[in-house]
């Protein structure tokens, strides 16, 4: 299919000459892909609103899901991490399924991600810290000194060092995605799951968002899955960007955003060429 990079496609930039230097040395097991997606389809509530997907997540990647308002980025998203059941298909989590086993087990797995959802917002009766030691008070037995601590190098990482006793109200929407970002790395994800951290920020302050994911996967090497229909975005952060086409209810494209701006299929070229208005 035009577009669709194979399994064994080229990937660019620096980002695989690190990750080439890190698999180097690494086990074995760690030359398979973070997340494996066969044959999946998805469906929100009674409509099947894409089928046929199969792609890879590979570690270290920020991999973006892209394509029109209502085409089931976000309900890929939620079956990604393990919330709704396929109709069809698997996903292969470090090669278990995430929707088939012994349920401790999924539950052990999914605690590997970090998600962020759409409408994810803050606990807003719970300070910065609270928000992100609550997922800790949850899953992580440590003592509460070492969750305060971790809970304030996570605010730092994304900027809000000193935020730790900070209401949700009193922040800018700027500093709330970002403090959802920290609550989202609680636990030291493998991998982060962002719908649209993006949304409803300025140009400037998304634009700073982008950044800090990159940061992070730079600095923790947390591969990172982002879905976002903003251009700026998708050329800011992609390693890869897979399309989901609203009319063919499949992936039409997977690639290097730029290489799919150059070669992708008409619909996708058409995609990332829009101008300010969708
Ligand atoms: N619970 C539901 N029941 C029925 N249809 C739904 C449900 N949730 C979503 N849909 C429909 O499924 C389709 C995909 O929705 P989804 O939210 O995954 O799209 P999206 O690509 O994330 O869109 P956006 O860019 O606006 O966030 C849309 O047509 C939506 O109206
Ligand atoms: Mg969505």
């Amino acid at each position: 299919m035009a577009g669709i990079e194979g399994e064994a496609g080229a990937g660019q930039g620096s980002g695989v000459t690190d990750a080439a230097a890190t698999a180097a040395g690494a086990e074995a097991h760690d030359a398979r892909a973070l997340v494996e997606v066969r044959g999946l389809a998805v469906a929100a509530g009674n409509l099947v609103v894409q089928s046929g997907l199969g792609f890879d997540v590979r570690r270290g990647e920020v991999l973006v899901v892209m394509g029109p308002s209502g085409c089931g980025k976000s309900t890929l998203l939620r079956h990604l991490v393990g919330l709704e059941r396929p109709v069809a298909g698997q996903v292969l989590y470090d090669g278990h399924d995430l929707h088939r086993g012994d349920p401790a087990e999924l539950a052990a797995l999914r605690r590997r991600f970090g998600v962020m959802f759409q409408a994810g917002a803050l606990w807003s009766s719970m300070s910065l810290g609270e928000n992100v030691m609550f997922p800790m008070r949850l899953f992580a037995r440590l003592p509460a000194a070492e969750r305060r601590r971790r809970a304030r190098f996570k605010l730092a990482l994304v900027g809000l060092d000193g935020g730790f006793d900070l209401m949700p109200a009193q922040l800018s929407g700027g500093m709330r995605k970002r403090a959802a970002l920290a609550r989202a790395l609680a636990l030291d994800p493998e991998l982060l799951f962002l719908d649209e951290p993006g949304s409803g920020l300025d140009p400037l302050n998304a634009a700073r968002l982008d950044e800090l994911v990159l940061n992070l996967r730079h600095h923790l090497g947390t591969a990172v899955v982002m879905v976002t229909h903003e251009n700026a975005s998708i050329f800011a952060v992609a390693d890869r960007a897979l399309y989901l086409d609203p009319l063919a209810h499949t992936m039409t494209a997977l690639g290097p955003p730029r290489e799919l701006l150059a070669h992708g299929p008409a619909e996708v070229r058409s995609f990332l060429q829009r101008g300010v208005v969708a």
